[in-house]
């Protein structure tokens, strides 16, 4: 086999010593030196000339990906005009990389070219020490009586916001359910609750967000997203830095309040810096990641009417109006749907990562600098862990079937190891308050015409037109 020449192994040790520390003017001492190893011994075609494989990534990835993996198997290579790399395929790819046992795999270098002037010094694009470090701090911020304040504060705002559906007429579901996120996460993550204040910071979090998705990045037209984004950072920053002193004075529910008094290891406050970096991270990671959760759930639910009503029977035998933390675990099928929808249509398609050495895969070698890519998208569908994977059927995460638990790694939506994802529980706790108040007040349904989920998965798992369903009142 053709393998590519071996990486200078003290420039490996010193990158993952800087990465450990986050010493910043290093790492991009190191980025600025590298040069991409040859990818020309590894499986898969190059593309069309110039784009590559853009266009499949742009329209259906999904579909792509499986026709590689049953041509070339585990180990694809891919291109586009702005980044290639390689997709490494399957539960065992999966543990590899996202469990990173060996430190072979970097988050900054392959999450900071998308944050960067954005979203900096977040907890994802840390790596191993200093990640360890960081993510401890956080982790205080989702424990049980945090997560039970959000509550208090999203379920009145989450019910009020369903009402005000029209009854009867299609709705743009994906509008609707942006918008209703934006409005509760104004004051479940920044406490904020007037009107025009919401609207501003609404507009600059949304700038932001789109300029993630901006491949050109050019930060000096000022019209150009990417410039937008970067501005729209400038004035939620300015915000937060703003109220710090404020909110270290009182407990506040909200996400804001419970950063504004996380301690690190030697019992100080962090820097008012880290709450606001962590703040507006995780404002982005919880907004567009739930919003595509509940509309292919809501998809799902409307071509599944039957199941549907089984929820709905769910919902109204807790006999309650609203709901706590303790009512949620009550809630198991519709626990079950949200994760069932997930399995269909994660909505992140793409988990990066950096290859720091080389490494061997399914009798390959991947080179160190390559881009490194897994995907929940194949292993979701995989006949070997899944009954008729193409299936609506959330039993299977009933714990008698329990068909997500054959192997730790097959199911990913919320990827895994070290960086697994920390909102989970709030974005299931968040997802059941929602459908509990839709579905105790709407039927919903859809065009029949509407024959399958049209989608597309870059930056993320959105229906491409805007999921027109139809809630009539009960
Ligand atoms: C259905 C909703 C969600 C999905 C599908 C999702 C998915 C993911 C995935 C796949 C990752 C791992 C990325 C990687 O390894 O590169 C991740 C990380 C993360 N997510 Fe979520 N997420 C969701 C909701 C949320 C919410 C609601 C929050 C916060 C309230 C959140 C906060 C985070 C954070 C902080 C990380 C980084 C963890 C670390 O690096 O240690 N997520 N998420």
């Amino acid at each position: 086999m053709n393998t590519p020449a071996s990486i200078d192994g003290s420039k490996q040790c010193e990158i993952t010593d800087s990465l450990s520390r986050y010493d910043i003017k290093k790492i991009r001492k190191f980025q600025k030196d590298t040069k991409r190893p040859p990818d020309t011994h590894l499986p898969g075609d190059t593309g069309w000339p110039i784009v590559g494989h853009l266009h499949p990534f742009l329209t259906n990835i999904h579909e792509w990906l499986d026709k590689q993996y049953k041509t070339y198997g585990s180990v694809i290579k891919f291109r586009t005009p702005l980044l290639k790399g390689v997709y490494l395929i399957g539960p065992e790819a999966n543990k590899l990389v996202l469990q990173n046992q060996d430190k072979l795999f970097s988050n900054y270098l392959a999450w900071e070219p998308t944050f960067e002037s954005l979203f900096n010094n977040n907890v994802l694009q840390r790596d191993f020490k200093d990640h360890k470090t960081q993510r401890k701090i956080l982790q205080q911020a989702f424990k049980r009586n945090a997560i039970e304040g959000h509550i208090e504060l999203m379920d009145p705002l989450l019910n009020k916001g369903v009402l005000q559906l029209n009854s009867g007429y299609p709705t743009q579901t994906l509008d609707f359910v942006k918008r209703l996120l934006l409005t509760a996460g104004a004051e479940v993550f920044l406490g904020v609750k007037s009107a025009p204040e919401v609207d501003t910071l609404n507009k600059a979090f949304t700038d932001i967000v789109n300029a993630t998705a901006d491949p050109l990045r050019l930060k000096s037209l000022w019209f150009s997203p990417y410039a937008k984004g970067v501005k729209g950072n400038k004035v939620i920053s300015r915000f937060i830095l703003s109220k710090i002193k404020d909110k270290r004075c009182s407990e506040g529910k909200d996400m804001f309040s419970h950063l504004c008094h996380l301690r690190d290891d030697n019992g100080d406050f962090i820097s008012d810096e880290q709450v606001k970096d962590h703040l507006l991270f995780l404002l982005f990671a919880a907004h567009d990641t739930t919003t595509s959760a509940l509309n292919s759930t809501l998809y799902a639910l409307a071509s599944n009417t039957q199941w549907q009503q089984e929820l709905r029977e769910e919902m109204l035998s807790l006999n309650k109006d609203s709901v706590t933390f303790d009512d949620l675990d009550t809630l198991e099928k519709t626990g079950w749907t949200f994760s069932e929808a997930l399995r269909m249509y994660p909505a992140l398609v793409t988990i990066p990562r950096y290859a720091l050495r080389d490494f061997e895969f399914n009798g390959h070698t991947i080179p160190a600098h390559t881009n490194v890519m897994v995907s929940p998208l194949l292993s979701h569908y995989m006949p070997e862990y899944w009954t008729n994977p193409t299936t609506f059927d959330p039993r299977r995460f009933s714990p008698e079937r329990s068909e997500d638990k054959k192997d730790f790694f097959q199911y990913i939506p919320f990827g895994g190891g070290s960086h697994k994802c920390l909102g989970l529980h709030f974005s299931q706790v968040q997802g059941k308050i929602f459908l509990f108040h839709l579905l105790k007040n709407y039927k919903v349904t859809k065009d029949p015409k509407m024959r399958s989920y049209k989608y597309n998965n870059v930056p993320l798992t959105f229906p491409t037109d805007g999921l027109p369903l139809t809630f009539t009142q009960i």
